[in-house]
């Protein structure tokens, strides 16, 4: 029997545009010989895209060097990240693009900012000799724990300048997490604001890490924007105005040269249990691998404007939102609160007034505004969109065909993104010029990328059964370990399978080779002996035109062993009762079969999710079974979802 069954069958399929074929920066052809190449000699596809998209002070001597788990790229190379991604765009053929925007930035409360890429590169020399002027030196660890204003890109790509690694904290994070995260990296510099706008009010970040800090005696300085001018609690030895040590700084700082294995970030993920890996990542590959990815799967061009809604506190505002797309000069956009304030429509109403060509959000996202109504966004010209990404989760198949009616007129292909903070970059994904794409499928890994999906006895799985989505050869974004930790390293990542890499996540594959993502592997429900992926029957449950969401979670029953439980938002104005649910249950069966019958369907208006937009199914198991909630709740956007849910359950 397969280690995950697959149900869904999707027919639907759409091949790229003609519009893209003829302009795309990869074409069908280029795309072919790339896979090509990429699969006989990675390190050749790989060292020709490092030569190609990315500029170095010395080149390196060794393109790969791999004693499992430990990679090295770029060996003996040196380089710099902010070069890479202001200082390049200010000489030679492309020193035009000093007057050109590098960041368009919008306030949650209506005001904007643009920088350019030569006030940007200003700004960051500025804020660089700031950091050494605090005593900052190479391979220190700097925490920015702020909302999503230009000095948080600023901040990150100062510290790149100098080789300070960043720890950036996700500013919607309690005091705690801070505190925890402040700790286990040994950051002496914490940047922070004195708050940023959510949901139209001010939200207030110092007075939390005034609480993290606290005793905390690795901590000497904390940077503080002034954002909202709240008035903030001061510690006149420790605490510093961000524009007052701007104004006396030098805007001339020379970027370091640094190895190309030099450390460049740290990044906490929170697994479902234990405390926060510290996910490394260093320099030339992860640069090599965002940027290339980057130009090729958004076909990034000189006159795009690019908007990646994710926060910064999350890898995709790392590698998608500063990285990958300033190091290929194009023009980002920054915007710093909820997609609903001050109405539904904030969103297309940015695209429409900074005419947005390209558009990359999660599937949360998605799904929050089919259940809004399509009246938001069809009161916006969203013309100026060209293409169209999803990062995060699975995305349902009827989510997915909601984004290509209703947001990319039926002319923008879909880039669905599979990555995780631990690939740095992206790693399945369509090719807009070359890749016929499915709804719900991430279709095929980034040429040099090797992918498949294996048996729990580690051979690849027979199409089109699911099993264990794993990445056989290293590659150049890859995490390179877990911050003091290289037993956990190893233990998560690399023990299930010799030197081979373990995602956590279930997939499958189809005929053409197409990889459709499961969920979380923790997340497979085993159904009377039948192990069943989250992502097929919630998608069943949405191909119903009454759903906007769901999740579904197994709780013990006697005789399946597990029974499924379905949590159903629905879309605005449907009267949920017990009609509904009978014929959702009747619903899914049809679509995917009997034994993914729902037993119980608990209609809600939320479901529980960490701020980044995932939906925890740990904490829905824990309600669908009765049970306490338990473990790690710190992630969560909204408590009181979990506290509704109950009360349901109990009335
Ligand atoms: O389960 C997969 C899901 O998100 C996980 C990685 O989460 P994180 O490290 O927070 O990074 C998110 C942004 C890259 C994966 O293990 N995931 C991400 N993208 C997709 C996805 N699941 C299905 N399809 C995707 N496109």
């Amino acid at each position: 029997m397969a280690d995950i069954e697959s149900l869904l069958k999707e027919k639907r399929s759409f091949k790229p545009s003609a519009e893209f074929v003829k302009n795309a920066n990869w074409n069908k052809r280029t795309v072919d010989e790339y896979r090509k190449l990429g699969a006989k000699n990675p390190e050749r596809f790989w060292a020709k895209m490092a030569k190609e998209n990315v500029s170095w002070f010395t080149p390196w001597k060794k393109v790969l060097q791999w004693k499992p788990p430990a990679a090295k790229w770029f060996v003996g190379g040196k380089l710099n990240v902010s070069y890479n991604c202001l200082d390049r765009h200010l000489v030679g053929e492309n020193a035009w693009r000093r007057n050109k925007a590098a960041i368009i930035w919008e306030g949650e409360p209506g005001d904007t900012r643009v920088l350019t890429f030569g006030e940007l590169h200003r700004e960051v020399c500025k804020f660089a000799n700031v950091l050494k002027g605090l005593g900052v030196k190479k391979g220190n660890r700097i925490a920015l724990y702020m909302p999503m204003i230009p000095e948080l890109a600023i901040a990150t790509l100062a510290c790149t300048r100098i080789g300070a690694i960043h720890s950036v904290v996700f500013g919607g994070f309690s005091a705690e997490a801070l505190r925890d995260r402040i700790e286990d990296a040994g950051a002496h510099v914490v940047v922070t604001a004195d708050g940023g706008y959510r949901k139209g009010v001010p939200h207030a970040l110092k007075p939390a890490v005034d609480e993290a800090v606290a005793g905390l005696d690795v901590v000497e300085h904390v940077v503080v924007v002034k954002r909202t001018g709240e008035e903030v609690a001061w510690e006149s030895a420790r605490d510093h105005w961000w524009h007052d040590l701007m104004q006396e700084a030098s805007a001339k700082c020379a970027p370091a040269k640094l190895d190309s294995e030099h450390p460049l970030f740290i990044l906490y993920t929170s697994g479902t249990t234990g405390k926060p890996k510290g996910i490394l990542h260093t320099t030339g590959g992860y640069l090599t691998h965002v940027t290339t990815t980057a130009k090729a799967l958004f076909d990034l061009n000189e006159t795009d404007t690019y908007w990646c809604t994710a926060d910064i506190g999350w890898i995709t505002g790392h590698s998608y939102v500063i990285y990958g797309i300033l190091a290929n000069g194009v023009t980002s956009l920054m915007y710093e609160g909820v997609p609903t304030h001050p109405a539904p429509d904030r969103f297309w109403d940015i695209i429409e007034r900074h005419r947005v060509s390209i558009f990359y959000t999660a599937p949360t996202a998605i799904r929050t505004f089919v259940r809004l109504g399509d009246e938001h966004p069809q009161k916006h010209d969203l013309s100026s969109l060209r293409l169209l990404g999803s990062v995060g989760e699975p995305i349902n198949p009827e989510a997915w065909m909601w984004y290509h009616r209703i947001i990319g007129g039926r002319r923008c292909p879909i880039v669905d993104t599979w990555w995780q903070t631990e690939t740095g970059g992206i790693m399945i994904t369509p090719l807009p010029a070359a890749t016929e794409t499915k709804p719900g499928s991430a279709t095929l890994p980034f040429p040099g990328i090797d992918a498949d999906v294996y048996t729990e006895e580690g051979v690849p799985a027979n199409p089109p059964d699911g099993g264990f989505l794993v990445i056989k050869k290293p590659w150049p974004g890859m995490l390179r370990g877990i911050w003091g930790d290289p037993e956990r390293f190893k233990e998560t990542y690399w023990s299930k399978y010799e030197n081979t890499y373990f995602a956590g996540d279930g997939a499958h594959r189809d005929s053409k080779g197409y990889f459709w993502i499961m969920g979380r592997i923790d997340d497979v429900m085993n159904i009377s002996g039948h192990r069943i992926g989250t992502m097929e029957v919630e998608s069943a449950l949405v191909s119903n035109v009454k759903v906007a969401e769901s999740a579904v979670v197994g709780r013990p029953d006697e005789i399946t062993g597990t029974a499924i439980v379905a949590f159903v938002t629905p879309k605005g104005g449907v009267t949920s009762n017990d009609d509904l649910a009978r014929e959702l249950r009747e619903h899914v069966a049809k679509h995917i079969g009997a034994i993914a019958r729902p037993a119980d369907i608990r209609f809600t208006d939320a479901l529980p999710k960490t701020r980044s937009g995932k939906i925890m199914r740990r904490l829905l198991r824990d309600i669908a079974s009765g049970k306490e909630t338990v473990g790690d709740t710190s992630t969560l956007e909204d408590y009181s979802v979990i506290a509704r849910l109950r009360e349901a359950d109990e009335g």
